[in-house]
């Protein structure tokens, strides 16, 4: 490896509490030779002592700001507004690359500062598959929230739980009516996570992949009592569901849950709404006789924080063992520069990570 400071920073969304990087894990980067500093984090799932304990420099949160030059600053969800010039390598999810709200303004702080943003979700393999990545907790809460409005045993707000308390509330009780559920993408990480909640709920879900999508039967898909959409869309595709297949007169379908989310987007398979749910009001009601519920929060893994990082960690880590060795890194900044490229804001060929 070479060598590595790693800055684990402080989130600043007040209900951001998960991390890429658990004490375990950064133990196992000390003891590789990494330097790892931790800022102080109030909402973080794991207290800055067990990060000391695991061998890390701790340092007060917000100070990646006058980080050693060197450091790559490791985070999750988005960076404060300043400085206006970032200097740093920043490890996160950037989501700046596919003409966001705001993503030109970041990539400019990136280019005033020499910058640089390896964003998680572009630390992918040769085949393109993302390497590190929340997908499965987010299906199986996703699916996990759909049997819960389904049994009428939703209530809102949310707020982070742990996977025991979660299977608890899954497990079916006396008196629970039985149902149907339909899981599309279900070969992939957040469709293997939905058909275990499923599971877990005493539902064997019916699995749909692109195989089964390629002639989309939407009869069939009505015909289930609950959806949960796990798919990652690459290329436009008929929608799975249009608004007036929501007033087809058999209609059994009771419960969506859309983890996908991509909602406004022209890869969108489920247009039949038109803004996300959150964790104060989870669930919308789309039609009212016979009901047909949505959930579409976009922040689903938040809500299992523990796990969900765990596994993101578990990931993460022998990537950040291979920092700038493994040619995953020189993707992810390849792609940086093309980001900078497609704004005129960068005319350099791609560097090493
Ligand atoms: N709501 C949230 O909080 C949240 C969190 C994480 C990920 N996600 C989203 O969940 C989605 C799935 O992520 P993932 O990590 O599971 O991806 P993945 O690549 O592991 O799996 C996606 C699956 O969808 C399938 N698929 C693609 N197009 C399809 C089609 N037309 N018909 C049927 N199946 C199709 C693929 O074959 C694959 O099996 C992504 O859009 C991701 O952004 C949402």
């Amino acid at each position: 490896m070479t060598e590595l400071h790693l800055w684990l920073r402080h989130e600043i969304r007040p209900t951001e509490r998960r991390t890429p990087i658990v004490p375990s894990d950064a133990r196992r980067l000390v003891d590789s030779g990494a330097t790892v500093t931790v800022e102080e984090s109030p909402q973080r799932i794991h207290p800055v002592e067990e990060y000391e304990a695991a061998g890390c420099r701790i340092a007060p949160a917000g100070s990646w700001t006058s980080a050693p030059a060197t450091a790559v600053v490791t985070g999750l969800k988005e960076l404060p507004p300043e400085p206006a010039e970032l200097t740093h390598r920043h490890l996160y999810f950037g989501h700046a690359y596919k003409g966001q709200p705001g993503a030109g303004d970041l990539l400019r702080r990136f280019a005033a500062g020499g910058g640089a943003l390896l964003d998680l979700e572009y630390l992918v393999d040769d085949s393109g598959r993302r390497l590190a990545a929340f997908g499965f907790w987010a299906g199986y809460l996703g699916a996990a929230l759909a049997v819960l409005q389904q049994r009428g045993r939703l209530t809102a707000p949310l707020t982070p739980t742990t996977k025991d308390e979660l299977d608890r509330l899954l497990r079916p009780a006396a008196g629970d009516e039985e149902f149907t559920a339909l899981v599309i993408g279900a070969l992939g990480r957040s469709g293997r996570g939905a058909r275990l909640a499923l599971l877990t709920a005493g539902v064997q879900a019916t699995a749909w992949d692109v195989a089964e999508t390629r002639d989309l039967d939407r009869r069939a898909l009505l015909a289930h009592d609950v959806l949960v959409n796990a798919v990652l869309a690459t290329t436009p595709v008929p929608p799975f569901l249009r608004p007036q297949d929501l007033d087809a007169p058999d209609r059994r379908l009771r419960t969506v849950c859309d983890v996908t989310v991509d909602v406004g987007s022209p890869l969108n398979v489920l247009p039949v709404y038109d803004r996300v749910t959150d964790w104060t009001a989870p669930v919308r009601r789309l039609r009212e006789d016979p009901p047909l519920d949505l959930i579409a929060i976009d922040n689903l893994p938040s809500l299992l924080p523990r796990e969900s990082s765990a596994d993101f960690s578990s990931a993460l880590t022998p990537l950040l063992l291979a920092f700038g060795t493994d040619p995953a890194w020189d993707r992810c900044l390849d792609r940086f520069h093309e980001a900078l490229r497609e704004l005129g804001l960068d005319k350099e060929e791609p560097k090493d990570a």
